[in-house]
């Protein structure tokens, strides 16, 4: 006998551009589950979702909470993973839909998913087509070629972080960098021109990075603005903006570890090069 609660949750996600990213198993979720509960901006999918789903909760309306005094990003995201849980305590099989990926930034799954398993309902993700997805393939970038770090361009310029000059940097959310309250969806020239001078401790401002936007329906066109970082603070941001920097130096061979491996390999009676 299994204590395996009524009721579920599937976390999926939609992908970034309406008709054809959305993954065969997403879809399949989204048309059968008993409910379907998202935070999706883009007009065209909403609306299939909710043609396709047996009823649909649409959390969008959750974000005019931040207007509210005293509440901030935290606690709309905690009230729309409730809500998805509230559904899912009733009985029913719950599917949570999100843009791009469920669970990159979007911590409302990750937490959603946490508490389920943690009340012992079954819960899981699925993955979708990210941001990051659409940029590789536009951008012609192979992360694998120099190696990536990826952070939040607020969490980057609050902390102490080491950037490796040598490897592809991808900072998400510098439409909004700066913005310490949690309460604006915004950010200024002032707080960009912060970014831009700690990115000048690794970068110079002549260096090239790039704006990109990826076209969430037919209509748009895929923003790639590739610019000076010294000009960051006088280009406009949106909340879906990506800010893209090349690596700025070329990969230094490390001929100690070099040695030691073709060391190892004469032992083993083997001839190896350096890559
Ligand atoms: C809360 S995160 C959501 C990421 C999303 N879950 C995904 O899988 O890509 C929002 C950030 O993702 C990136 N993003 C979202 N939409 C984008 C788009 N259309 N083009 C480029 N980057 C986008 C931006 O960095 C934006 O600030």
């Amino acid at each position: 006998m299994t204590n395996q609660k009524q009721g579920s949750l599937v976390c999926v996600g939609t992908g970034m551009r309406m008709a054809g990213q959305i993954t065969p198993i997403a879809q399949s979720y989204i048309e059968s589950f008993d409910v379907v509960v998202a935070a999706i901006p883009n007009i065209f999918t909403r609306k299939w979702i909710m043609d396709v789903s047996k009823e649909y909760i649409c959390l969008n309306s959750y974000y005019e909470d931040m207007k509210i005094d005293g509440k901030d990003r935290r606690d709309t995201y905690r009230r729309m993973a409730d809500t998805i849980l509230m559904e899912m305590r009733s009985g029913k099989r719950v599917c949570a839909a999100f843009y791009g990926h469920p669970g990159i930034f979007a911590c409302i799954s990750h937490m959603a998913i946490a508490d389920a398993v943690a009340e012992g309902y079954s819960a899981h993700m699925e993955p979708g087509i990210s941001a990051l997805d659409c940029l590789v393939a536009d951008l012609g970038i192979d992360p694998g070629s120099r190696g990536m770090q990826s952070m939040e361009a607020t969490q980057f310029l609050i902390y102490h972080r080491l950037i490796d000059p040598t490897a592809l940097l991808i900072l998400w959310q510098p439409g909004i960098a700066g913005e310490l309250a949690l309460k604006k969806l915004e950010t200024n020239e002032e707080y960009l021109q912060v970014l831009v001078n700690k990115l000048a401790r690794t970068y110079t401002l002549e260096h090239e990075v790039i704006l990109y936007e990826a076209a969430t329906d037919p209509l748009e066109k895929t923003r790639i603005d590739k610019i000076r970082l010294g000009d960051l603070p006088h280009m406009q941001l949106k909340q879906i903006t990506t800010l893209v920097i090349p690596p700025a130096k070329a990969l230094e061979r490390d001929q100690s570890i070099i040695d030691q491996l073709n060391a190892i390999a004469a032992q083993r009676g083997q001839v190896q090069q350096a890559a």
